[in-house]
């Protein structure tokens, strides 16, 4: 247990610096059997538990908030068991990173659907509790698509346990699923039963310049039909591609000008290059690419996308917002945000990018004040006009609470709350998070 404010303040902020308390202390358990005692006497004592993994989210979801909670680290709970080759699953704990897992499954041959920028920091545990998405979502799917089965201890101190693999199950109420997307609200995960996919080793990455975020949009999802191989689709509207440029001091690869870029990968046991390339010259044959096959190459390709996030971070305090929309409104949406934000908060700077084969776009804000809510009120009212979802994959958090009740019916949230008073009886699972 840390009580140093030193060796505490790593745990009390958040990746976004929006988000910060001091914790009262921050516990380090390396057992399950460990967190269940932890859980029991915050219940006994009525001290409210942080969970937190990387603490690489996004929503102030994994901070303290008051200053009163205790942060339960996940961090060491990190073993990791053999591969099963046969079933191609592995145990891990919820504190294994998903760099260490994703090495962990490519030395028994194998992979792990799921990849994210995050991959140095974040867990295992708080990627089932956010559901976490990222790059591979068009392939493999979010993590609820990989877990098997999870042990966690809930609210209430029972421990769950179902790490056996077997797939078909039919035993009643899933709980392992009902924690993915539960974001420390009705228990802590500290391990799960993970699914793996074939290796691939052959990999291609092309980076397009295109007219506009409508023309990626229309070229995605016909790559996506075309190349049976594609795993990632990413988009980058062209003057948020300028502001990482100014970033990174270097032009973009291709076409400096561009309306759009669009970041595709796709990978398979065969070569895929070959596939893509006469895709791409079949659906959009006089456009600007640019291609990486080996590994250095398609890392610095690579790097334009991850980089959206830093170059937002280094302007200033950003507010995020992290929405699905339906493919056919997704340029709509891009220029109608651009548009709002830019004569609401003149100056302001806004990046749009995101995970396009999921309609996944991300909105970063930097210069109005953080705490200014007409800039959500101006970019969620308009996802909710054309059918989209407020979160994609960074979950509710604190940061879009207010927002639950706007994008979930009455009924929806009374049931969430009747689960959450079940499996979390005295509110001390990450209070203040999610439910409004
Ligand atoms: C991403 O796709 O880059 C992540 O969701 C993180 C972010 O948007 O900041
Ligand atoms: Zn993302």
């Amino acid at each position: 247990m840390l009580t140093d404010p030193e060796l505490t303040e790593g745990y009390s902020v958040d990746w976004t610096r929006r988000w910060r308390a001091s914790a009262r202390a921050v516990v380090r358990p390396t057992t399950t059997d460990q967190v269940a005692a932890l859980v029991s006497a915050a219940r006994r004592h009525g001290v409210a538990l942080v969970p937190q993994g990387g603490n690489t989210g996004l929503v102030g979801g994994s901070v303290p908030r008051t200053g009163a909670e205790v942060v339960l680290s996940l961090r060491r709970l990190d073993a990791l068991g053999p591969v099963d080759v046969l079933a191609a699953q592995v145990t891990a704990g919820g504190g294994v990173t998903l760099a260490a897992l994703q090495g962990h499954a490519a030395a028994a041959g194998l992979a792990f659907g799921v990849d994210t920028g995050a991959r140095e920091s974040a867990t295992v545990g708080g990627m089932i509790a956010t559901n976490a998405g990222g790059v591979h979502v068009v392939r493999h799917g979010p993590m609820r698509a990989q877990v098997v089965g999870v042990e966690a201890v809930l609210g209430t101190g029972d421990v769950v346990s179902r790490l056996s693999g077997l797939v078909k199950d039919n035993t009643g109420y899933d709980l392992g699923q009902l924690l993915c997307g539960s974001e420390g609200t009705l228990g802590v995960v500290t391990g799960a039963r993970l699914r793996l996919v074939p290796d691939e080793p052959h990999v291609v990455v092309a980076f397009l310049g295109l007219a506009g975020v409508g023309e990626a949009v229309s070229l995605a999802s016909e790559l996506r039909h075309d190349v049976g191989r594609v795993r990632a689709l990413e988009v980058m509207e062209g003057d948020s591609m300028r502001v990482v440029a100014s970033h990174l001091g270097a032009p973009p690869p291709v076409a400096s000008d561009a309306g759009a870029f669009l970041l595709v990968e796709a990978a398979g046991r065969v070569d895929p290059s070959a596939e893509l390339a006469d895709a791409i010259a079949r659906c959009a044959p006089s456009t600007a690419a640019a291609v990486g096959v080996e590994r250095l190459d398609r890392e610095r390709l690579w790097r334009w996308r991850e980089a959206h996030p830093e170059a937002a971070a280094a302007l200033g305090v950003v507010l995020k917002f992290d929405v699905t929309l339906p493919a056919a409104a997704i340029a709509e949406f891009c220029a109608k945000v651009s548009e709002r934000l830019a004569s609401g908060w003149p100056g302001a700077t806004t990046l749009l990018y995101g995970h396009v084969g999921d309609g996944n776009i991300h909105v970063n804000v930097v210069g109005p004040d953080p705490d200014d809510d007409a800039v959500d009120d101006t970019v969620l009212d308009l996802v909710m006009a054309l059918g989209g979802s407020i979160s994609a994959e960074h979950g509710i958090g604190v940061a879009k609470k207010a927002w639950l009740t706007r994008d979930r019916s009455a009924g929806e949230v009374a049931a969430m709350r009747a689960i959450k008073d079940a499996l979390d009886p005295d509110g001390i699972m990450n209070p203040g998070v999610l439910l409004p």
